[in-house]
């Protein structure tokens, strides 16, 4: 072009321009949400799903992310931007990718899940460009790159990786790259014959790709190892071991998983256990993780399905809180809220040790009950009660039951009274008891949200539900004896509002 700004450029810019029009004119419609998170990660208006590319670059936290700046709908995807300095407070910038080439642009397609990291100071997206074509769909591994962190050009060499390797199909998406000694590592959600599978490539410049294996699959073993597609595969090292977190499509329930084991980086052979979850709730899907600023590994994954009236206000849809992910001495991992999150707590409230009798209600406390923290200690060794009961957002004929069961060690989150008429169902996990004096759970609460950690933070549990904004009580109650509580802890939290 004569001007020197090549077509895919100017394409690209048209289509962003566009996006970002529609978005702010929605913006106003959404403030007013009744609805609206006041803590967590959501898009100013519109659709978000998967949290994309997370990288700490040049000082700033950078979260990118399924979006469709259009509609409260998911369609037409773009990625969506935001920075932080602390993973907590963050800051709306322009949309960084929009739909806009023969490999990206479609209704139904758009610029896919995928990764960032930084090349020798370039900041470089690897996604995936997604397009219909004679009735089938297309998905292939494509690059955009941005010197200053906000404006982003897609690759004149893209897509660079253009077709699926033998062992895949046309379900292939979702790269997550990573560096290790002298190469790029890719690794992307395919499947084969019904079996989901990640496959693994390597690189020394991002363009031309090596395929080598295929480091793990659904081998058709049954629970613990099933799925017709991989979605949001995600390989890293942790201690002395490497962790694969993917969430497999056809499975009972929409989850994601994670295996733990060793990576042998040249034959592309991952040996490793059967799968855990990393979150045991109703909604938590396509996590991403990356490392921080301090070296710790951080995981965020979007709050999908059960979108509740948030549509009606113009939105759908947030992410849950980062976590920091530890491996446990069991093996198993350990998801914890990050400590900055610390810095939203207001009006602490402590309750001392007491014991909680049968049948009377003890109520709590914490900020208005919508917006706040909850940290609870039981002593198992005089807690003679069968059942203890923690109501959250309890008001008219709704409330979000907890329910710890001692005698069965199991703990259930409910919401079959949650709301009128959006939220449903029972998520039960094993409480570890043998050998632990005291019991922690560890509660986060907002606007239509709750993540409920226990286990020693090796269980979670995240669900979307949608009580009256007044509908704010909580309470325990102890069934068939006493509860020995060791202590409790609440807080208010603050809303985030939009810059940092
Ligand atoms: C997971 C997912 C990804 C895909 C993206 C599209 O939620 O289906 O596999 O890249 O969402 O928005």
């Amino acid at each position: 072009m004569s001007n020197g700004i090549s077509p895919v450029c100017t394409h690209h810019l048209r289509r962003l321009e566009i996006a970002q029009r529609a978005r702010e004119a929605a913006d106003r419609r959404v403030e007013t949400g009744r609805f609206r998170q006041r803590y967590h990660f959501m898009a100013p208006s519109g659709w978000i799903n998967d949290p994309n590319g997370l990288i700490y670059w040049r000082d700033r936290y950078h979260l990118f992310y399924q979006h469709n700046p259009f509609k409260p709908e998911w369609g037409a995807m773009h990625w969506g931007h935001a920075c932080s300095r602390d993973m907590v407070h963050w800051k709306h910038e322009p949309i960084a990718l929009a739909p806009s080439e023969s490999y990206d642009l479609d209704e139904r397609g758009g610029c896919f899940s995928g990764s960032a990291v930084d090349n020798r100071g370039v900041l470089t997206l690897i996604y995936t460009g997604r397009v219909y074509r004679n009735g089938e769909y297309l998905e292939t591994v494509c690059l955009a790159e941005s010197a200053d962190g906000v404006h982003f050009e897609k690759h004149r060499a893209n897509p660079v990786i253009s077709r699926p390797p033998e062992t895949g199909s046309r379900d292939f998406r979702d790269p997550k790259v990573w560096r290790h000694g002298d190469y790029w590592y890719l690794i992307v959600g395919t499947c084969k014959d019904g079996r989901g599978k990640a496959a693994l490539y390597r690189s020394r410049d991002l363009l031309d790709w090596e395929y080598l294996n295929v480091p793990a699959e659904n081998s058709g073993r049954g629970s613990g190892d099933a799925g017709d597609m991989w979605e949001c595969p995600d390989l890293f090292p942790l201690g002395t071991k490497h962790i694969l977190v993917f969430s497999p499509i056809g499975v009972e329930r929409q989850k994601a998983v994670y295996l733990s084991g060793v990576l042998d980086y040249d034959k592309g052979i991952f040996t490793h256990t059967d799968w855990d979850e990393v979150d045991r709730g109703f909604n938590y899907y396509a996590p991403q993780s990356f490392t921080d600023s301090r070296d710790r590994r951080v995981i965020i994954g979007w709050a999908g399905g059960c979108y509740g009236p948030t549509q009606q206000e113009g939105w759908c849809g947030y992410l849950a809180l980062p976590r920091r992910i530890e491996p446990a001495r069991d093996g198993k991992l350990r998801f914890i809220p990050i400590e900055e999150l610390q810095s939203l707590r207001e009006s602490p409230k402590r309750y001392n040790s007491f014991l909680l009798p049968e049948g009377k209600r003890f109520f709590l406390d914490a900020g208005g009950g919508v917006s706040c923290e909850l940290l609870l200690r039981i002593r198992l060794a005089e807690t003679t009660a069968q059942k203890m009961t923690l109501d959250l957002r309890a008001g008219g004929d709704e409330y979000t039951r907890v329910e710890l069961d001692f005698s069965a060690a199991e703990l259930s989150l409910d919401r079959g009274h949650s709301d009128a008429f959006y939220s449903f169902g029972i998520r039960r996990g094993q409480v570890e008891i043998d050998g632990i004096p005291e019991l922690l759970l560890h509660i986060f609460l907002d606007a239509c949200s709750v993540e409920l950690f226990f286990n020693d933070y090796k269980t979670v549990m995240t669900g979307n539900i949608f009580p009256q904004p007044e509908h704010a009580s909580i309470f325990i109650k102890a069934e068939g004896g006493g509860v020995a509580v060791a202590g409790i802890e609440t807080y208010g939290l603050s809303g985030i509002g939009g810059t940092i």
